[in-house]
């Protein structure tokens, strides 16, 4: 590996990533909510476990942080028998439109069927519809939960 590759790996094997995993996942959908970083924080270290799930992906270049998404077992309380879930999909504002968002969805997904599941979930808002219908999801249900999102399926090959 030279240091100009992106590369996409486990959070397992960079961890010095994770502190900033927990600064971009607690920015974007935990510090509107009021939730202290120390929340998130916990369950980005999670992610460090032994099983195969949760996990977190990591894209970088050498030492720069690039964007991350997890697998969870549950995304949405409302819809608590669907697992696993790929979620908070991040990739900072620098790296967008590359397709580096794209790839990080699809690692996720694959980690989450190696880990045994045969469909993985993702909820979304509806903005963001064609980016994931364009990387081969199938939209499952509209207006979902208490946020009115997009719930999408992902099956394994
Ligand atoms: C959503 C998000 C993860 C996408 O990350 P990204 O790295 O820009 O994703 P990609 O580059 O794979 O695709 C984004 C778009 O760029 C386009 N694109 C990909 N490669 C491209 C390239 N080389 N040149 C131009 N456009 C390109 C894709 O077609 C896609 O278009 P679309 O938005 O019309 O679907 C990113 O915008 C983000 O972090 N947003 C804030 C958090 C968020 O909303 N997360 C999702 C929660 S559901």
């Amino acid at each position: 590996m030279t240091r100009d590759e992106i590369t996409i790996a486990d959070l397992r094997t960079v961890p010095h990533f994770a502190a900033d995993v927990v600064d971009r996942v607690w920015r974007a959908w935990w510090k509107p909510r009021g939730f202290p970083l120390k929340h998130i924080a916990n369950l980005v270290r999670d992610n460090l476990g032994a099983g195969p799930l949760p996990s977190a992906i990591v894209a970088h270049r050498g030492p720069t942080f690039m964007g991350t998404a997890s697998v969870i077992a549950s995304d949405m309380e409302e819809r608590p028998h669907l697992t696993p879930w790929v979620a908070a999909v991040w990739v900072d504002q620098a790296f967008r439109r590359q397709g580096i968002g794209g790839t990080i969805v699809g690692h996720a997904a694959r980690a989450a069927f190696a880990a045994g599941a045969d469909t993985v979930y993702l909820c979304a808002v509806p903005t963001k519809r064609p980016f994931y219908q364009r990387l081969g999801w199938s939209l499952h249900e509209q207006d979902a939960g208490d946020h009115g999102l997009d719930v999408f399926t992902l099956k394994a090959t």
